[in-house]
């Protein structure tokens, strides 16, 4: 627990690990005390690059024992966000950019029986999701252009998580905040201290070599920051 009054979850992105070794390298960060398993899917559509689709998620359900935290990069994700589901997806995230209807997007998602995310891009404001908050069980702040792991961490994305936090304790309801992008040992303890209940982090995990040490240590940052 933090002096925020929440424990802050870790999220490792699977998208920098070695896929040669994906169940190896899950199985290190659940050993190491991970909270969720962050799943990119991207359609090089929305964002210019190209991930995975429902039958990895599927196949790694099998090996994985942490929830599944799907953030669909995708367009259309009305279309596919049933099959994601299906394939384990607990929490399912959508971007605002990719939605007409976002409210009815989250309603599916939720008649699906999974947790509902929405996620803005850096250029999207807080303040859009105000006639959303009161159905939303998360909010995705990007601190980077979706799309790439590795990329730095945009500073402008830590009002930005003041802005949420603030709209989530207006509407009173519990309301996940997800920061995902450029997180790392060095900065994760500010980003926990702007109102960030989850951290999602892919380079600085597995592109470490030691994704166990990793996660440690950067619970070890967040405890030491109290
Ligand atoms: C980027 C993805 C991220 C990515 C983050 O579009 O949404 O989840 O894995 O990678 P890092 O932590 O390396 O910035
Ligand atoms: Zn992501």
């Amino acid at each position: 627990m933090s002096v925020t009054g929440r424990t802050t979850k870790i999220a490792p992105s699977v998208l920098s690990a070695d896929f040669t070794r994906i169940a190896d390298e899950i199985r290190s960060v659940e050993g190491a005390g991970a909270d969720w398993i962050h799943l990119d899917v991207m359609d090089g559509h929305f964002v210019p690059n190209l991930t995975w689709g429902p039958k990895i998620v599927a196949d790694l359900r099998r090996i994985a024992t942490l929830p599944f935290d799907c953030h669909l990069m995708i367009e259309e994700p009305e279309r596919y966000a049933g099959a994601f589901r299906e394939a384990g997806a607990d929490t399912i995230t959508v971007h605002w950019e990719a939605c007409r209807h976002a409210h009815r997007m989250v309603q599916q998602i939720k008649e699906l029986g999974a947790k509902a995310g929405i996620s803005l891009n850096p250029a999207t404001p807080v303040a859009l999701l105000e006639d959303l908050v009161d159905d939303l069980d998360l909010i995705l702040i990007m601190s980077v252009n979706p799309g790439f792991g590795g990329q730095r961490f945009i500073p402008r994305a830590l009002e930005k998580v003041r802005e949420a936090r603030a709209l989530v304790e207006r509407s009173g309801r519990s309301v996940e905040i997800e920061v995902d992008g450029g997180i790392g040992v060095e900065n994760a303890a500010a980003v926990v201290a702007a109102g960030a209940s989850v951290l999602v982090m892919g380079s600085s995990i597995f592109g470490t070599g030691d994704p166990a040490g990793a996660v440690r240590r950067i619970r070890r940052a967040l405890e030491d920051s109290h």
